[in-house]
């Protein structure tokens, strides 16, 4: 049975809101939905390639994803049967579930990310850009399918499975013969992919669900052809994807203890690295850096809503093109935390950057400057977990952060709800007694409506909901 995304998370939310006092509650975020009017819009096919044309990569991820190794994908079948991933029902006797297979094929949108290239709406945005169709095209298979190149396909290999087990995993060449009996390492060494690293699994979900600049880029062309506004909080999306994997003791002496404040914290600082380097690689589109790395509601929202306010983060005067600055934001607020020398480095070049960076040449220099030291802040954290002292003082770093919403846009108050929603689940979560639960829940659900719709953001509502999260943590 298919659900369709949108669905599932629905369904998911009210779940939640049925099992008001258990901890698991706090959360699920109704997804935050794209600019939901996408009349047509012809931006000619040349647009397009010029965006394409040159690749301006220069830096290279230090972790290779998937579809950049050359192992052959050998397709979703030859992990699915019924002794192996493809189980009905979980095995009581096995480190693993062995029921992956029947959670993505009927619960994960994964699954459906190639038929969703065949929806009226996704034939609309080939028409608008003028793709011969959709399913064929690079651009769009490179983000909704494993399009991995011709040589490593393998005999079962089958582009129609959308983003399958090895678009994650990595291709199985090497590992599917040993990796039951071999060592973690051991099949790690033959291909696997590291996914229980949150860096690692930072930069693949991040080059799809924001874009990379090497094989997975998105354009403001795009955008504008009709596809949906792409918003990203690693934590909150590894946790609204249908678990086909348990995190339970065994799990943690296999793999290590990633909890979700750390995860959070390491997504935000790649989603962070990834917009920098995006930046610096895309060509200019005219007078403008390529939009897609912008505010879209700095431009699409109605002119009757003036509620522009000073950014203490920029200088910028009212009227002013800005970044999406949602993550930069989010790192900072990590940065005060983690490493207060840092932070300032952080902070003075934050603004250097968005101050100038829409109009200035020197852009390139001052977004280098911020991802060395965005990029330190991760290597530090990857070596030092963060304890739960500092979760409870990021969390009200980014209470008070969120407190004075009148000067932040729309996409900055989204990133804080799922913020604050992830750091919650770990910090609430270790303190044991029941205590202010419901008053907890209600603070956040008031938190999430404030931000539920990206064409009608209502700050007055977002605040309202923390306080009455600061009120209930005390
Ligand atoms: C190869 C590209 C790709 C990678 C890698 C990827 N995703 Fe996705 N993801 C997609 C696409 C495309 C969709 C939309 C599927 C559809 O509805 O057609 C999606 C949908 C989702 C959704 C559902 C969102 C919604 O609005 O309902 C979640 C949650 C999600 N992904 C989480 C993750 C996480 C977590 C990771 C990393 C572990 C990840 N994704 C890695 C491409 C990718
Ligand atoms: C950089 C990666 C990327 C590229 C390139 C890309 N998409 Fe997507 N697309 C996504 C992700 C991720 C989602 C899910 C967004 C979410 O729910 O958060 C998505 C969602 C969609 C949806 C909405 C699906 C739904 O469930 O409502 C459509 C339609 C779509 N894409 C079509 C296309 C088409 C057509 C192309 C090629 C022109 C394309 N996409 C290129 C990543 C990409
Ligand atoms: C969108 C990315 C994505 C897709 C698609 C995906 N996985 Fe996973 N998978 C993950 C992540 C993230 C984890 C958790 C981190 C880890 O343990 O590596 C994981 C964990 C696992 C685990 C480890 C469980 C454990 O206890 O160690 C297995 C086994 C697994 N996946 C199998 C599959 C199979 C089989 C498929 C296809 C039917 C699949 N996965 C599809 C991302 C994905
Ligand atoms: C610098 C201003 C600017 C920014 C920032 C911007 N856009 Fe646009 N957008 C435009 C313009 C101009 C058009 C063309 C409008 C027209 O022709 O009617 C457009 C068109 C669109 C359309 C098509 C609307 C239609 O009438 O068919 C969509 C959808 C869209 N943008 C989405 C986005 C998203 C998503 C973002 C953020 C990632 C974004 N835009 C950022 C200026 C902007």
């Amino acid at each position: 049975m298919y659900f369709s995304s949108r669905f599932l998370i629905k369904l998911i939310f009210l779940l939640k809101l049925n099992s008001m006092l258990k901890i698991t509650s706090l959360l699920e975020l109704k997804k935050v939905r794209a600019l939901s009017v996408v009349s047509a819009i012809l931006f000619s096919l040349s647009a397009l390639n010029n965006a394409f044309a040159q690749d301006g990569s220069s830096q290279q991820a230090a972790n290779p994803n998937p579809e950049q190794i050359s192992a052959k994908h050998l397709g979703v079948a030859s992990c699915a049967a019924s002794t192996c991933h493809g189980s009905t029902v979980p095995f009581v006797e096995s480190n693993v579930l062995q029921n992956e297979f029947r959670t993505w094929n009927e619960l994960d949108p994964h699954a459906r990310a190639y038929q969703t290239l065949l929806t009226p709406e996704s034939k609309k945005i080939a028409r608008n850009l003028g793709l011969a169709s959709a399913e064929t095209a690079d651009v769009c298979l490179s983000c909704h399918a494993d399009n991995v190149a011709l040589a490593s396909h393998g005999d079962d290999f089958d582009i129609s499975e959308g983003v399958g087990c090895e678009t994650c995993h990595g291709g199985a060449e090497n590992y599917i013969e040993s990796h039951t009996k071999a060592s973690h390492q051991e099949n790690l060494n033959a291909g696997l992919s590291k996914t229980e690293n949150p860096t690692v699994r930072a930069e693949l979900c991040v080059s799809c669900h924001i874009g990379n600049h090497t094989d997975r880029k998105i354009t403001h062309t795009i955008m504008g052809a009709g596809h949906p506004r792409l918003s990203f909080e690693l934590n909150t999306f590894s946790s609204i994807q249908p678990a086909h994997y348990q995190v339970d003791d065994d799990y943690i002496a296999r793999k290590g203890d990633h909890n979700e404040l750390q995860i959070w914290a390491i997504g935000q600082l790649v989603a962070s690295e990834q917009l920098l380097t995006n930046i610096k690689a895309f060509p200019r589109s005219g007078l403008f850096p390529e939009l897609v790395h912008m505010d879209c509601l700095g431009c699409h929202q109605p002119m009757s809503k003036v509620d522009w306010a000073p950014n203490p983060l920029t200088d910028l005067a009212a009227g002013s093109l800005r970044y999406n600055d949602a993550h930069l934001l989010m790192s900072y607020q990590l940065a005060k935390t983690v490493s207060p020398t840092l932070a300032n480095e952080v902070l003075s070049n934050t603004q250097a950057f968005l101050n100038s960076g829409v109009s200035s040449s020197s852009s390139d220099k001052l977004a280098s400057k911020l991802l060395n030291n965005i990029e330190r802040i991760r290597t530090s954290l990857q070596d030092s977990p963060l304890s739960q002292e500092q979760g409870n003082a990021i969390l009200n770093a980014l209470i008070n952060n969120g407190l004075s919403a009148s000067h932040q846009g729309y996409a900055s108050a989204e990133q804080s709800a799922m913020a604050i929603n992830s750091v919650l689940r770990v910090v609430i979560a270790s303190q044991g007694d029941g205590s202010n639960k419901e008053a907890l829940l209600d603070g956040v659900e008031t938190m999430f409506k404030g931000v539920n719709n990206p064409e009608r953001y209502r700050p007055e509502v977002f605040v309202s909901g923390l306080r009455k999260i600061q009120a209930s943590v005390k």
